[in-house]
């Protein structure tokens, strides 16, 4: 089997050629050597490789950005997807598409299910919502949330950076979601893809959380591997103490009911995937 990543050097780029099934042949590319707001290139790259999946892992994910430059984030975030999903189309290979949680207004206080009215909140949401409507219906379309990875910019690589340098951190606690490890979610569209599914479907890791719940497990996990060498105090805030360009929902957990059913059954719990993930860093830096 041939698969095109795109976004090929992003957390989940990154994860989906680590976990790819044996036997499969990847060419993956970045913006480096394929910008997909190009329509052209992305043509000419969907012909050349000829794949029977296309994965697109690339992004504007520049939550804050996104508010004073929308038309950038339009144009990767939706307009390029229609691009990639012509192509593939126009290839007969399958188009595999992530969105995110920013597409609800965070005011449920249950999961949201995957046909739950959206009403993105902010202009990262917005050029998602968009996104996902140029994937179009006979895409997998995969919302995920709070990801992070042993490679790029992540909560979990900020928090251990921070509580190294200072003598307190100061985390959001009113705002609640699932931290998701990039590796697992690759995993996971790697079975989606080879079993055909298609809609949209909803992958984070188990379980829910604040952010500051999730600093607190970031530091004990990292203590008892000696990633960390002291205790520093966790104060919990409120969201408005921590004010941001972008507005973030305060309730983002994500139902994965129809997820569990192609997987087979549930994702790992989010402490058992930070825990690993913490391993790795440690074990490989
Ligand atoms: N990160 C999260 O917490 C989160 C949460 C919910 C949903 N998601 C979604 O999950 C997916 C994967 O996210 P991620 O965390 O792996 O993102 P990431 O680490 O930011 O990776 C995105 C990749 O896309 C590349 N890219 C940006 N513009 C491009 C363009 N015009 N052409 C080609 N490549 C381009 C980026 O390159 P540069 O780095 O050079 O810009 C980067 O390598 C995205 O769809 C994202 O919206 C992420």
């Amino acid at each position: 089997m041939k698969v095109l990543i795109v976004g090929g050097n992003g957390q989940l780029g990154k994860g989906l050629s680590r976990t790819a099934p044996d036997g499969v042949e990847i060419v993956s590319h970045d913006i480096d050597t394929l910008d997909i707001t190009d329509a052209a290139a992305v043509n000419a790259a969907v012909r050349a490789v000829a794949p029977q999946v296309v994965f697109n892992a690339a992004a504007y994910t520049a939550v804050d950005k996104a508010e004073s430059d929308e038309a950038a984030a339009l144009a990767v975030n939706a307009t390029a997807v229609g691009y990639l999903a012509q192509a593939s189309r126009q290839a007969g290979a399958r188009f595999v598409h992530v969105s995110t949680d920013f597409v609800f207004d965070g005011r449920s206080g249950v999961p949201y299910a995957p046909d739950a009215p959206t009403a993105p909140i902010g202009a990262y949401g917005r050029t998602k919502l968009a996104g996902e409507q140029a994937a179009g219906a006979d895409a997998l379309i995969v919302r995920t949330a709070w990801v992070y990875a042993p490679n790029g910019g992540n909560f979990v690589r900020t928090m251990l950076r921070l509580m190294a340098e200072r003598d307190e951190v100061r985390v959001v606690a009113d705002q609640i979601g699932t931290p998701t490890y990039a590796p697992g979610l690759a995993a996971a569209l790697w079975t989606m893809a080879a079993k055909g599914t298609c809609g949209t479907h909803h992958y984070t890791d188990a379980g829910a959380c604040s952010w500051y719940d999730f600093a607190v497990a970031i530091q004990e996990e990292a203590l008892a591997v000696g990633l960390l060498d002291r205790t520093v105090p966790v104060i919990p805030i409120n969201a408005a103490e921590y004010p941001t360009p972008a507005r973030r929902p305060h309730y983002s957990v994500l139902d994965k009911t129809s997820t569990f059913a192609v997987l087979g059954g549930p994702t790992p719990h989010w402490r058992e995937n930070l825990r690993k993930m913490i391993n790795e860093i440690t074990t490989y830096g």
